[in-house]
């Protein structure tokens, strides 16, 4: 397997590591018992800053069952983070007592900051609505899992694409598979952001966007719906315009393909009706399940990773000098970080892929 020492971006990821996690991970499930003590003696640390129940339950199940012990928190109310340490300071020791870190936070480009000060490997549960990539790897077994492979397929991202970090790591990670197209459902105001629609023209993504999920239907292999994310508007009467706009119901299955996969990765608020759920190819509930799974697997190979000292990371004197736009970026709030150059080109942020301020370009 190509040794990796962090997943905070989809671009961590290559083709054979994935092929490599996945084989374990059908390893894991068919012998479960074999895996039961194999991170005896590990240990994950487990920081939410920002809501979960999927995320945060699936790292503790994988690690538990694996034989691994788990501490963390939650909410960051009980932590220094309350008293004003910085990321820096409060990796640095949480790594100094486990594994492996697993942190979710709504700032974002926080997991990338995390891994230059830690010694031991970190995951990203999620920053903000920038990336999310180990629900990518949830949604790829999914996938692979319901269809056999992952190439050759149709699918179909319904719902808040300017904020769902899912489906952010989703598209970039389909890069991978052959023969993908993309229907990109979506209202005009929640489009994909431009560096996600940049990043597809250049890779030459196939893509198509359309605001009418039901003319879409009877085109798609999976159909992957998303939550409008609330949590992430400024402007609270453009919320509840769009929370709405699109539910998928039972009667709108009639003219979809008979092996279409309903994907979620959950929560739902509204846009999957409940008489959805007893559709065979209604996939989400199974797909929270492939979550814990994987993440089993992935949590095998990072945890077993040797201590490193965390390279002395200084500013990069090809990265942008300017600050970033994003207020939910990280280095908003920890102004100490280095600059970082971005896999989206040179005028963006290292850490959100947000274009920094021109001004001070
Ligand atoms: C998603 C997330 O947190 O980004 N949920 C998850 O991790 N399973 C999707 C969402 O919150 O809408």
């Amino acid at each position: 397997m190509t040794q990796m020492r962090k997943l905070v971006n989809v671009a961590d990821m290559k083709r054979d590591w994935w092929d490599d996690l996945y084989s374990r991970c059908r390893d894991i499930i068919a012998r479960p018992g074999v895996y039961a003590d194999s991170c005896r003696g590990k240990i994950l640390a487990s920081m939410f800053y920002e809501p979960s129940t999927r995320t945060n339950f699936s790292f503790q199940a994988a690690a538990q069952r694996l034989g691994a012990g788990v501490f963390g928190f939650s909410d960051p109310v009980g932590t220094s983070a309350s008293k004003g340490e910085t990321l820096a300071d409060t990796i640095r020791m949480t790594a100094a007592y486990s594994s492996t870190i697993v942190i979710r936070s709504p700032q974002e480009g926080s997991a990338t900051a995390a891994a230059l000060y830690s010694e031991v490997p970190i995951i990203n549960a999620g920053d903000g609505g920038h990336s999310h990539p180990t629900q990518t790897l949830t949604d790829l077994t999914t996938i692979a899992q319901k269809r056999g492979s992952i190439g050759n397929i149709r699918i179909g991202l319904c719902g808040d694409l300017k904020h769902g970090r899912t489906v952010h790591s989703l598209v970039e990670a389909m890069e991978m598979f052959p023969n993908i197209s993309f229907y990109l459902i979506s209202p005009h105001e929640l489009r994909l952001p431009d560096y996600v629609l940049d990043r597809m023209k250049n890779v030459e993504q196939n893509f198509i966007e359309s605001e009418t999920l039901i003319d879409c239907i009877p085109e798609l292999d999976i159909l992957y719906m998303t939550r409008i994310q609330r949590e992430r508007f400024k402007d609270a009467g453009e919320y509840r315009r769009l929370k709405d706009v699109y539910v998928l119901t039972k009667k709108m299955l009639d003219g979809a393909k008979k092996d279409m996969q309903i994907m979620h990765p959950l929560p739902r608020y509204g846009e999957i009706a409940t008489d959805v759920d007893t559709d065979p190819r209604a996939a989400y509930f199974e797909q929270a399940r492939y979550g814990m799974l994987i993440r089993m697997a992935l949590l095998l190979e990072f945890m077993h990773l040797p201590r490193e000292h965390p390279p002395i990371t200084e500013n990069d004197p090809d990265a942008a000098p300017g600050e970033c736009v994003n207020p939910a970026c990280i280095t908003r709030s920890d102004t100490y970080l280095p600059r970082l150059v971005s896999r989206s080109g040179i005028d963006r942020c290292g850490y959100c892929d947000k274009k920094v301020s021109e001004m001070l370009l």
